[in-house]
């Protein structure tokens, strides 16, 4: 069922990233009534997938589609300036993803995407950036992305200035979507369940519950979570500066998992690992604190996959 038009349904929103994540969200938008436009890097006028739900439903989702400009000289055709954005590409993309493509000076972009600053300095200085932070899981399974969970998704933005006004609608097909207050304390023990639990099962290629099976593995996991918690804190004296138990319980509560780095890694591609540890470390570097824990990880999953 979807939600009738509205003024504010007027404005279509493009999509960057018509992946596992950037599906989930364009079926939530349609379900909403909004119109959702998929920037694809080839000229097929339309993107047909399905999506199937975690009760085994499959929904055909059809996108109309624009070609993304391949470079930043080249112009978007057919499209105005783009007022509504979700980048949903991997991290290490999104500056070419986002090159060539008209962003409105005050456009309103969703980044959803795990990690944290890949979007810094690539977008109008007024645009309005929301972050989403899911802990949804969605696979690619043959053809179609399998929504393997469906869990909470939070959002939020710097300002802090509340909901913009489409979000009461979208909320109402988003399952479990919240506009929290504590939304950047949200986002950071996201962020830090990452930067534990992705490197290293990359590295050693476990899944998600060896970590705290192996006592190397879970005192290296110790130390990655106590220098996050020294980064933050010092960022934010209200952060709480205890996140192993809480990476500890992800890391069981997934146990049979696949991280996306592991995942990653495996299949020989680049990594977000820049978005992930490298965010904490270029924090770390402006306050003048050492992340041993995190250069000497990073190094290594760099030195695998440059
Ligand atoms: N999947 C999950 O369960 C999950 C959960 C939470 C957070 N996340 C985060 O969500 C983000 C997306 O992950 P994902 O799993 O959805 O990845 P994905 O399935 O690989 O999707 C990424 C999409 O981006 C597209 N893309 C890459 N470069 C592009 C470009 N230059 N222009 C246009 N499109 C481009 C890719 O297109 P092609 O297919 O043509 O390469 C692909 O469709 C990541 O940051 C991830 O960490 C994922």
């Amino acid at each position: 069922m979807t939600t009738p038009a509205s003024p504010d349904h007027a404005e279509p929103w493009y999509l960057l990233g018509a992946g596992n994540m950037g599906l989930l969200a364009a079926h939530y938008l349609q379900r909403a009534g909004f119109t959702v436009i998929a920037l694809r890097r080839d000229a097929t006028p339309t993107l047909e997938r399905t999506l199937i739900l975690p009760n085994g439903d499959p929904v055909s989702l059809q996108l109309r589609c624009q070609r993304a400009p391949a470079s930043e000289t080249e112009p978007l055709v057919g499209a105005g300036p783009i007022r509504r954005l979700v980048v949903a590409c991997k991290a290490p993309f999104s500056a070419a993803a986002l090159s060539g493509v008209p962003l409105a000076a005050d456009a309103t972009v969703l980044r959803l995407q795990n990690g944290l600053g890949s979007l810094e300095g690539l977008l109008p200085e007024g645009a309005r950036m929301i972050e989403v932070v899911s802990a949804s899981a969605v696979k690619r399974d043959g053809d179609a992305h399998r929504v393997v969970a469906e869990n909470d998704t939070w959002m939020g933005d710097r300002a802090d200035g509340g909901p913009p006004a489409w979000y009461g609608a979208l909320a109402g097909h988003w399952p479990k979507l919240h506009w929290p207050d504590d939304f950047r304390h949200r986002q950071w023990r996201k962020l830090v369940g990452n930067a534990v639990i992705n490197p290293l099962t990359g590295l050693h290629d476990v899944a998600n519950g060896h970590i705290f099976q192996d006592p190397a593995l879970a005192t290296e996991a110790e130390q990655l979570a106590r220098e996050a918690d020294q980064v933050l804190t010092t960022l934010d004296p209200t952060w709480p500066g205890d996140s192993l138990p809480g990476v500890r319980a992800l890391a069981e509560a997934t146990a049979g998992n696949t991280s996306s780095m592991r995942a990653d890694m495996q299949a020989g591609a680049v990594t977000e690992i820049d978005a992930i540890n490298g965010w904490l470390l270029r924090q770390a570097e402006a306050l003048e604190i050492d992340l041993p824990a995190h250069r000497r990880i990073i190094a290594a999953v760099k030195a695998r996959h440059p």
